[in-house]
């Protein structure tokens, strides 16, 4: 067997925003599986830390300074190999923040009011009876594009995030896809993937382990504060010898996030034994000190030789950039930011722009009801066709991909799930389908 070329294998990104301390909730939910994921010699993995993120939600530079160090020094110490993968710091990519303003120019203002986290902090302002905007940075606005930026530059295939990002990457594919309708096929469509059997860890009160809630447990303390820190995880007041549930037991599903399948067994056991809750944490602490006391001493010595992680940040900035800066070239000339000397054809590579921009698209979306719709819209904004909620994106992009194919035969199939938008007429719709036939066709033709 060969191994794939590096164009050929799967590009996997995801950004860390860099503003905590690593606790075992991220490393059970995303260091650990991440580690895992990018020995597999089928993929290139791009791992960063996000540090022009982090700006948004902090203004205190010691502690994003701080939390860049941890989070590279615990990564590096998890297993993650810099020399395997890309891992860098985003604001060592200048790239990116350059990619952010052309995204900017294509994506719709429309589109940013509707993102999450856009539309959470206005919601609480109305219900405060605030303005809209009160203490909105545009900087949150801007979220999702500086995030699209992170995923193109880069060309990656698949981002796995959890379930609030999702819509982030739905927006970077729409970027990406309106840049190349206006400029040629520069950019590629990322996919979010979504790794549902990742364990949810509880914290020290039982709800998530998660910064807000101030319940963590760090991945990196001594010994003797991780021993410390455990014997204060919530228990029921059960004496010793009285039988013990596993079920809502928080210690028992972080014992089970460390423990192979015959330890939980064995300690599923020694509840129904009636195990008093002091030594139920001394097995917790021994489990969980047995997979971290071996990361630990790296872990050390890089949190206390900041120049080294520096280092290695740098080289694989490097690295990365070597793909950054001819794709920032080629998409500066793109969009005609070029040499006044350059007789470079004005034209996309396969149809021209104004073909381009006058071809119909699909919208996708999720809406408040929890279903997934799309509709066809013209260059205009007009909407050709709606259609009525799906119960997964899957469905909805595989109605699409019908309608695509089949146009007349499969909407008249498709019944009331699809309707034609207001005052416009079937055929004006089959025929927009018709153009996107035609592209679709030209597109697989000019990759063959
Ligand atoms: N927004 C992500 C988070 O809060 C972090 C992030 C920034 C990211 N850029 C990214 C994740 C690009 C994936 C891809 O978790």
């Amino acid at each position: 067997m060969t191994t794939p070329t590096s164009n050929q294998r799967t590009r996997v990104l995801t950004g860390i925003t860099t503003t905590g301390t690593p606790h075992l909730g991220n490393y059970v939910g995303a260091i650990r599986p991440t580690v895992q994921a990018s020995l597999n010699p089928a993929t290139q993995g791009f791992y960063f830390l996000a540090d022009y993120h982090a700006l948004i939600k902090c203004d205190d530079p010691v502690r994003i300074q701080r939390s860049t160090l941890e989070i590279a020094a615990s990564w590096i110490a998890a297993g993650l190999d810099p020399d395997r993968v890309m891992f860098y710091r985003q604001s060592d990519i200048p790239e990116i923040p350059e990619l952010t303003w052309f995204l900017t120019c294509v994506t719709g203002k429309g589109v940013l009011n509707r993102a999450h986290a856009y539309k959470a902090s206005v919601d609480k302002n109305n219900l405060a009876g605030n303005d809209p905007d009160a203490d909105v940075s545009a900087g949150l606005f801007m979220y999702p594009v500086l995030m699209g930026a992170d995923i193109l530059m880069f060309k990656a295939h698949k981002v796995p995030v959890g379930r609030d990002q999702i819509q982030h990457i739905e927006m970077a594919r729409d970027m990406a896809s309106s840049f190349n309708h206006l400029y040629g096929e520069h950019l590629v469509l990322p996919e979010a993937v979504i790794e549902e059997s990742v364990a949810l860890l509880p914290g020290l009160d039982g709800r998530k382990m998660s910064k807000s809630y101030d319940n963590t447990i760090p991945l990196f303390s001594s010994s003797a504060q991780l021993k410390k820190l455990i014997s204060g995880i919530v228990t029921d007041s059960r004496a010793p010898c009285e039988p013990k549930d596993t079920e809502g037991s928080a210690l028992f599903q972080i014992y089970q996030a460390f423990a192979s399948a015959e330890e939980t067994a064995a300690l599923a056991k020694a509840y129904a034994d009636g195990i008093g809750w002091g030594d139920a944490k001394q097995i917790l602490f021994e489990r969980i000190d047995r997979e971290v006391a071996p990361m630990r001493a790296q872990y050390e010595e890089l949190i206390n030789n900041p120049a080294k992680v520096d280092a290695i940040l740098l080289k694989g900035a490097a690295k990365a950039r070597e793909l950054a800066t001819p794709l920032i070239q080629e998409l500066r000339h793109a969009v005609g930011l070029r040499a006044l000397a350059s007789t470079a054809n004005a034209k996309a590579p396969s149809t021209s722009k104004a073909a381009r921009a006058a071809a119909p698209s699909f919208k996708q979306y999720r809406e408040k009801d929890g279903h997934f719709y799309f509709k066809l819209v013209d260059s205009q904004g007009r909407v050709l066709l709606q259609s009525l909620g799906f119960a997964s994106p899957k469905e909805a992009g595989l109605a699409i991909g019908q309608l695509q194919q089949n146009d007349a035969k499969a909407l008249a199939e498709m019944g009331a799930q699809v309707s034609l938008g207001e005052g416009v007429a079937a055929s004006e719709a089959t025929s927009a389908l018709e153009v996107l036939r035609a592209e679709l066709a030209e597109k697989a033709k000019s990759k063959a």
